[in-house]
């Protein structure tokens, strides 16, 4: 399959599950296009036969170029088998709220966008403290504590599953491969 994958990313986490997506894809011999947001919005669509669509929650909802990429290409994406990457600190847990939560984060963005994705995955992303300004840091830190979860707010803390990532992405495409 031609595949579209468009991306999202504020500090990097996704960009880094996009490329990890992309390589599963590329290596099951799919023919994969990754292009961040920003930059498909201003040219035309590329001809594909699925799209895989990630993006990070950042204060209760996606990137804005991500809502204004699915808000354009939704006739396009509607058509075809796709797959949403929906990253998040929540989805590295399991407090019953926060599933909630992104649940409604992700309603609002089908309801804000018209873009009705095949299929979601919800994967844990990352602490990134090395991108974080000062106060971003102090939240950060703040959330953590919450969450019981121990972070260096020096160093990066990576809660991304790649194994379960891999999984999915695999078992995405070779349903849709089957449906093109
Ligand atoms: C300022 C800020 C706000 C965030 N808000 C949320 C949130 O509302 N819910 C959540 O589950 N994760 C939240 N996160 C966690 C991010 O989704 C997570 O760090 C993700 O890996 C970011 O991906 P990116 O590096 O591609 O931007 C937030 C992170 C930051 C820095």
């Amino acid at each position: 399959m031609r595949i579209l994958l468009v991306y999202a990313t504020t500090e990097g986490q996704t960009r880094k599950v996009a490329r990890a997506a992309a390589d599963r894809l590329a290596s099951d011999g799919h023919s994969v296009e990754m292009i961040a947001a920003a930059d498909v919005l201003t040219g035309d669509l590329p001809d594909f036969d699925a799209a895989v669509v990630a993006g990070s929650v950042h204060l209760g909802r996606f990137q804005k170029d991500l809502e204004a990429f699915a808000r354009k290409a939704a006739p396009e994406l509607n058509c075809c088998p796709t797959l949403f990457l929906s990253i998040s600190l929540s989805a590295a847990g399991d407090d019953p709220d926060d599933w909630t939560g992104l649940q409604d984060i992700l309603d609002r963005f089908v309801a804000d966008t018209v873009f009705q994705p095949g299929r979601v995955s919800h994967v844990a992303g990352a602490f990134r403290f090395t991108e974080y300004d000062f106060f971003r840091s102090w939240a950060m830190r703040w959330i953590a504590a919450q969450k019981g979860v121990k972070v260096d707010p020096h160093t990066d803390l990576e809660l991304t599953d790649w194994g379960a990532l891999d999984t999915a992405v695999a078992e995405w495409a070779s349903a849709a491969a089957a449906k093109v």
